[in-house]
């Protein structure tokens, strides 16, 4: 048969299947359905996704606590946009806000203590890279996702935007202290 010249038989897809064919479909569905079950695998013994609590919050509030915790704990300012940088007490909660085009604020935290992460969107939805971690979280406006962390190496982290948000999302970035 040629898919240009119409079918020898008219009723062409009453025709038996062919063993080859069978034998694909089967080790397709089969491949299909691995793949399907390592997701769940995945994610409990892969070590790799992390399971961020997730709550409704209203901007506002969440501008607030950040605000608050900004007003507390600012110990200086960086970059030409004077954005503050905040250093939380150990085992507290920790607040991040991403919006066009930047996050806010600057968070410095010290190794090996545990801190509460929070992170939502004001506008659009943002990502929250963190390299060379390779951390990623996808961040939605309306939502908060607040994920324990314990940073186990000092040094200077990148946060970059993930998720494609408009003109400005390649500049869409900012760092994160670790201190021994
Ligand atoms: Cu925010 Cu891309």
């Amino acid at each position: 048969m040629s898919a240009i010249l119409p079918p020898q038989q008219r009723i062409w897809w009453k025709q038996p299947v062919d063993k080859v064919e069978l034998i694909w479909i089967t080790i397709a569905f089969v491949w299909c359905m691995v793949m399907f079950f390592m997701m769940p695998y995945w994610h409990v013994y892969g070590g790799q996704n992390l399971s961020p609590e997730t709550y409704r919050v209203k901007p506002e509030l969440f501008q607030r606590a950040t605000q608050e915790m900004v007003d507390k704990y600012t110990v200086r300012t960086e970059t030409d946009e004077k954005i503050p940088v905040v250093a939380p007490p150990a085992g507290s909660d920790i607040f991040l806000i991403a919006r066009l085009w930047s996050f806010w604020p600057i968070l410095e935290l010290k190794k090996d203590e545990t801190y509460r992460l929070h992170l939502t969107a004001m506008d659009y939805q943002h990502g929250f890279s963190l390299q060379p971690e390779n951390i990623n979280v996808q961040i939605l406006p309306g939502y908060e996702h607040v994920i324990t962390i314990k940073p186990n190496r000092s040094g200077t982290y990148a946060i970059v935007c993930n998720e494609f948000c408009g003109i400005g999302h390649h500049k869409m970035v900012t760092r994160l202290y670790v201190k021994d």
